[in-house]
């Protein structure tokens, strides 16, 4: 890595991981595991010097870390995310709510009254999920939850809803795959109230400075709907490389909650489908899918750039990827494709390692987690 700046803040190692978000109002809302924290935006936009107004786009903007922390700290935000879940989410988190008037329809959705609900078009997995009167109450709730005029309402009660059913379900997100677990599970009406009652609490508690934030389905291989030079930074993470199938493990909230559309989004899903075109000279010889990995990423570079001003900074969290016998050291990889599109690499800050071994107990190195800093010249 001596060919550009590197700098060692293991101490930092929380920041790529999502854990700190748990104890922030509205970023608590969804645990996902494969966000970075609201400590590593802030930590990013102080080292660019962003300043207030300026734009930040996330193209692959997952739960919505980053453009709800630009709006806590007064800049406009921009996300795109391939996927309509994530979509969901991070536009839920992203409004500018009025609380008086989600207490009104929180104390409508108190009194529904719970209908025989026909699950013949649940899937297996879903009905394993689920005692089925927890799933009677979720599909009453939610029908009356699609029928909120207000599309920022319907956004913020569906991700309650999506929360607290989680929260009653015999499925465990384990590694990549969901395990069905019996146990004593929490009354599902309980956990929706004080849901409900905890996201209006956060409602009032962050403090927003702009917003709402602009959230598009769309891939980050090709914004077309983002213009060119309109964008003063880039924050972002892409999928890791070996990580790529996590998708799996959201299956249940898919399917309740946007319903069949995983086929598409596995294809648009960067590194899963390598496509005809040019290998990156930098990817040559490695793994398959690692080279699959980097075309996509060097595509969504190029659109980084395309949408970027001059002088405008990008800064790309990413995570090095283990095969048997070798790390693939994605920070490197990408800073030598990024030089050759024409961004100047500023630096690379390790913030994470981790002891990469091959059938668990051969080592074959270290795998770094890290962040790329850019700029367009
Ligand atoms: C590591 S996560 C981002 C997490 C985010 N930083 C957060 O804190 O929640 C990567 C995201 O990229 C999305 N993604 C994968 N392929 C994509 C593509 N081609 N275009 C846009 N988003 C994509 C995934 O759906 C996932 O939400």
């Amino acid at each position: 890595m001596n060919e550009f700046a590197f700098e060692l803040r293991y101490d930092l190692w929380r920041l790529p991981t999502f854990e700190p978000n748990l104890a922030y109002p509205v970023h608590r809302w969804f645990h996902f595991k494969e966000g970075f924290s609201r400590d590593l935006v802030e930590f990013v936009v102080r080292r660019m010097g962003l300043q207030e107004g300026q734009v930040v786009l996330d193209p692959f903007v997952g739960s919505g870390t980053t453009p709800l922390t630009c709006m806590e700290l007064g800049l406009d935000a921009a996300g795109v995310d391939a996927s309509p879940l994530m979509v969901l989410i991070s536009f839920a988190k992203t409004r500018l709510y009025d609380p008086e008037r989600l207490l009104k329809i929180a104390g409508r959705l108190q009194s529904v009254a719970f209908r025989a609900q026909d699950l013949s078009s649940v899937s297996p997995l879903v009905r394993r999920a689920f005692t089925p009167e927890t799933l009677q109450q979720l599909l009453s709730l939610r029908d009356e939850v699609m029928k909120i005029e207000d599309h920022d309402a319907r956004a913020f009660f569906t991700l309650a809803l999506m929360s607290a059913v989680m929260r009653c379900s015999y499925a465990i997100k384990d590694g990549s795959v969901i395990k069905i677990r019996k146990r004593k599970l929490p009354e599902f009406r309980g956990v929706f109230r004080s849901k409900v009652r905890q996201m209006i609490e956060d409602v009032k508690r962050i403090e927003l400075r702009s917003g709402p934030a602009e959230i598009y389905a769309g891939d980050a291989r090709e914004m077309n709907f983002i213009g060119d030079e309109s964008i003063d930074a880039v924050i972002t993470s892409p999928p890791y490389l070996n990580k790529i199938e996590y998708t799996r493990v959201y299956e249940i909230e898919m399917e309740l909650f946007v319903g069949g559309s995983r086929p598409n989004l596995m294809r648009s899903y960067i590194g899963l489908s390598p496509r005809p075109g040019r290998i990156p000279p930098e990817a040559e010889g490695l793994p398959d899918s690692a080279v699959a990995y980097f075309v996509d990423l060097e595509q969504s570079l190029s659109e980084v750039l395309r949408v970027l001003r001059r002088g405008g900074r990008a800064a790309f969290v990413v995570s090095g990827g283990v095969y048997p016998g070798i790390v693939v050291e994605v920070d490197s990889v990408l800073a030598r494709i990024a030089k050759r599109l024409g961004f100047e690499v500023e630096r690379v800050i390790a913030m994470g390692k981790r002891v990469a071994t091959y059938e668990r107990v051969k080592r074959i190195g270290e795998s770094r987690e890290s962040v790329l800093m850019l700029r367009k010249g």
